[in-house]
């Protein structure tokens, strides 16, 4: 049976779990206190940069099955089920800024109308889920609600894709309680499209959820700065990481995913959940002291490639430096915490003259860096005149970058390729001096 549904947050996930519970069939409408992107939604602009979500949006609107709304304890009074999809961004100590879930708390316990599902999708330290029942059970009488941990594995870029077709689903609840036991059922029946499709449903108590989460988001980070390390020392003895990981890979134990090695991972999701697993534990006393050598090391190849760029030119200061790609992953136009900030700093630092392209990230990258660098629409403009060419970004476009129009453009005849993008044997016979990563 479809039901009623409000998702509280219209940001990437909030949105994307909007627009794929209601093609599910569910009545959905998303709240945020922003009117502006409110009503944008409404008219079907889907205000964020992620591949199909335009399409997927405007067909659930055009269904009536999904609606946006600013009344948000207007929506949840009318809704047996409540995602929680606000943001948790990483406060001063490292740890979750929880705020905005105080605010959402709020706003549930006064507009719940009848037994009401509290789903929280947004990544929460271990205990908030029942911190929240907690705080719910302060103000609504015991019975009339059911907290549920619902984490999601959504990546940038493919963030509908892994809506639709996701590995796993996660859903915890309190296993102890006949509350809880009601609002598995009406899980049941929010997820039954996927259940059809034979996705793995893992049902856990509350803790487990959220810990699957920050496990799953740790292990990945640890997987890439193994790889990055790893390169470093196979282009210190003379091997080849492309030949490694690729080997490593056939492993069924190991898999090939997630061993590329790069500038270091950046996004909204790896550098904070990575620092907030630590602050838990140190809250139970536990040493998490892998996953707070991951942030060290990752922080250190971003550095590392920095100073790769300064080894290859020799000096800095006044050379001209091409930098492509400065999302802080490709298919997205988002650049928190990508490892191009931390570079470009410090080639600004030592003197350099950097000129950028990035198919989709250079506005937020201007305003960021404003009239320190500059920025061109199309990759060749920033290459001209340039003593390095420098690919931060794995977008598909440079992979078939034209090396001998950039090398006849080009001043100097450097190439750093920190996503080993480009086909080095190419490079070198045309006269570059190449420098990837782990070769
Ligand atoms: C990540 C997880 O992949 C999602 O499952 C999770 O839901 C999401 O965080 C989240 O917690 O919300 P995302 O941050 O969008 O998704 O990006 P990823 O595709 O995982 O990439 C993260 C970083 O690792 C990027 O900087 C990427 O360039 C880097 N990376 C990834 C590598 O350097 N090498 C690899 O082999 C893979």
């Amino acid at each position: 049976m479809a039901q009623d549904i409000t998702v509280i947050g219209t940001g990437y996930v909030g949105l994307v779990s909007a627009v794929g519970l209601s093609d599910f069939g569910n009545r959905v409408t998303g709240v945020d206190i922003d009117a502006e992107k409110i009503e944008r939604l409404s008219r079907g602009e889907p205000v964020i940069y992620e591949l199909g979500l335009e399409d997927y949006l405007q067909r659930n609107l055009e269904s009536g099955r999904l609606t946006f709304s600013t009344d948000i304890r207007g929506s949840i009074s009318r809704s047996d089920i409540v995602f929680i999809a606000v943001g948790t961004p990483e406060s001063g100590d490292g740890s979750a800024d929880m705020s905005f879930i105080h605010h959402a708390i709020e706003d549930i316990s006064h507009g719940m109308n009848g037994f009401t599902v509290v789903v929280t999708k947004s990544t929460v330290p271990v205990g908030t889920n029942r911190w929240i029942a907690e705080e719910l059970r302060k103000r609504a009488p015991e019975g009339k609600f059911a907290v549920v941990s619902n984490p999601e594995f959504l990546r940038e870029g493919k963030a509908v894709q892994d809506f639709f077709h996701p590995d796993r689903l996660v859903i915890g609840y309190d296993t102890e309680r006949p509350e809880g036991a009601r609002a598995r059922k009406l899980m049941e029946d929010v997820y039954r499209a996927l259940y059809l499709i034979e996705t793995p449903i893992v049902w856990c108590n509350l803790e487990t959820a959220e810990l699957i989460k920050y496990a799953s988001n740790a292990f990945l980070a640890t997987k890439i700065t193994f790889i990055n390390q790893m390169a470093n020392l196979a282009e210190a003895c003379g091997a080849d990481i492309h030949a490694i990981a690729k080997t490593m890979g056939m492993d069924g134990r190991i898999s090939p995913k997630f061993l590329h090695p790069g500038p270091g991972y950046g996004g909204s999701c790896f550098p904070k959940d990575t620092k907030a697993i630590v602050s838990t534990g140190e809250e139970f006393g536990v040493e998490m002291s892998v996953i707070r050598e991951v942030i060290r090391a990752n922080d250190a190849q971003k550095v590392r490639v920095a100073e790769k760029i300064e080894n290859s030119l020799g000096e800095l200061r006044g050379k001209t430096i091409a930098v492509l790609g400065l999302a802080f992953k490709a298919e997205t136009d988002d650049i928190r915490e990508s490892p191009a900030i931390r570079i470009v700093e410090h080639l600004l630092d030592g003197g350099a003259h950097v000129r950028t392209h990035d198919p989709e990230a250079m506005d937020n990258f201007k305003s960021l860096f404003g009239d320190r660098l500059s920025y061109h629409n199309d990759p060749f403009e920033a290459i001209e005149g340039s003593d390095c060419l420098v690919i931060l970004t794995e977008w598909n476009e440079f992979r078939n970058l034209d090396l001998t129009k950039a090398k006849s453009l080009m001043a100097g005849n450097w190439i750093v390729d920190a996503r080993n993008t480009l086909d080095r044997e190419q490079a070198k016979e045309l006269g570059f001096s190449y420098a990837g990563i782990g070769r």
